[in-house]
């Protein structure tokens, strides 16, 4: 059997898509990497784990060689915000990671798997229902990596045969790996506000509305795509997918429902703003849907009684560790 490599292995997406792949394919068969050189144990003793710059060309290639790799899912990013912050080493890592990765698939007859977002659209771009084919004229330089991302995984689609697929994620919301460093993060934070007690100072306005997608529909999201038949792809980069549409105000209301005496203010910082003011409500996902049967399965409620649940039982884990130190 090839062997999966997952690049971006303690990321956001990463921490939960690895051992979701290492359930279904077993831990040996799918070789998780990432920037850091000691990974948490859960993913160090599930399976095989590389320390990886992704903008080494030449080590990716030797990783792929070594294990036989036959799929990479390339999530390593900068997020957003950060982005923003660092435009040129985001155009590093996004783009020449990126670069890297489809050079060394096509050497070596990998499938390639590439997140984009809601970020690839602007303010040009119709931002109720946002069409699968539409205006992506981005003003970050996330979304120009995210924009020139799909179009350089198409290129090497129709140039060399690359099995490029990918999706384009609205903001998601995980229990498991904080992400840092993007517009979306805010319906994480708020949920460790809520849980620990605390008020939470929200960055964006109110009624920024925004489209959202809980992390267990992703990662299936990102294997169903790539086990899909490719005869009935009618676009590669990337489907639009989503679950959830909402603002600030409406999860904040959604939490209460859970946990009456939480409180909420707001600090709106215009940076995150302006991204958020050009990026989708809600995207139409029609296309997935119809191609490869996407359907999700968590909306604001249900994702939010999970989230707190789950974050909850982890919270109060770390505070027994603590308590036992
Ligand atoms: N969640 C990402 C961000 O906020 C969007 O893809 O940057």
């Amino acid at each position: 059997m090839k062997r999966i490599l997952v690049i971006g292995a303690t990321g956001q997406i990463g921490t939960e898509l690895t051992p979701g792949l290492r359930a279904r394919c077993g831990g040996e068969n799918v070789i998780a990497a990432g920037h850091r050189r000691e990974p948490g144990t859960a993913l160090r003793e599930a399976g095989p784990y590389a320390a990886l710059d992704v903008r080494d060309r030449e080590s990716l290639a030797v990783l792929v060689t070594t294990y036989g790799i036959g799929t990479v899912y390339h999530l390593a990013a900068l997020l957003s915000a950060a982005a923003e912050a660092r435009p040129q080493a985001a155009w590093e890592l996004n783009m020449n990671g990126l670069l890297n990765v489809l050079e060394v698939a096509a050497a070596h007859q990998c499938a390639v798997f590439f997140p984009s977002s809601i970020g690839a659209f602007g303010p040009s771009t119709p931002r109720v229902n946002t069409p699968q084919l539409t205006i992506q004229r981005p003003n970050t330089i996330y979304g120009v990596t995210k924009t020139a991302g799909e179009l350089l995984c198409d290129y090497y689609h129709r140039r060399f045969g690359v099995d490029a697929r990918g999706l384009r994620f609205p903001g998601l919301i995980s229990h498991t790996a904080p992400p840092g460093g993007g517009t979306t993060d805010y319906a994480v934070e708020i949920f460790y506000a809520a849980l620990r007690g605390e008020q939470y100072v929200c960055p964006l306005a109110p009624s920024t509305r925004l489209d959202m997608m809980y992390m267990p529909d992703a990662v299936r999201a990102a294997i169903e795509v790539m086990e899909a038949d490719p005869a009935g792809l009618r676009f590669r980069n990337a489907y639009n997918v989503t679950a959830m549409s909402f603002t600030p105000e409406e999860l904040y209301r959604e939490i209460r429902r859970h946990l009456p005496g939480f409180s909420m203010t707001f600090a709106v910082d215009p940076v995150r703003q302006a991204i958020a003011d050009g990026w989708p409500e809600k995207m139409d996902d029609s296309a997935a849907r119809r191609d490869w049967g996407w359907a999700p399965g968590y909306d604001l409620p249900a994702m939010a009684a999970d989230m707190l649940e789950k974050l909850s039982a982890r919270l109060e884990g770390k505070g027994r560790m603590r308590n036992a130190e």
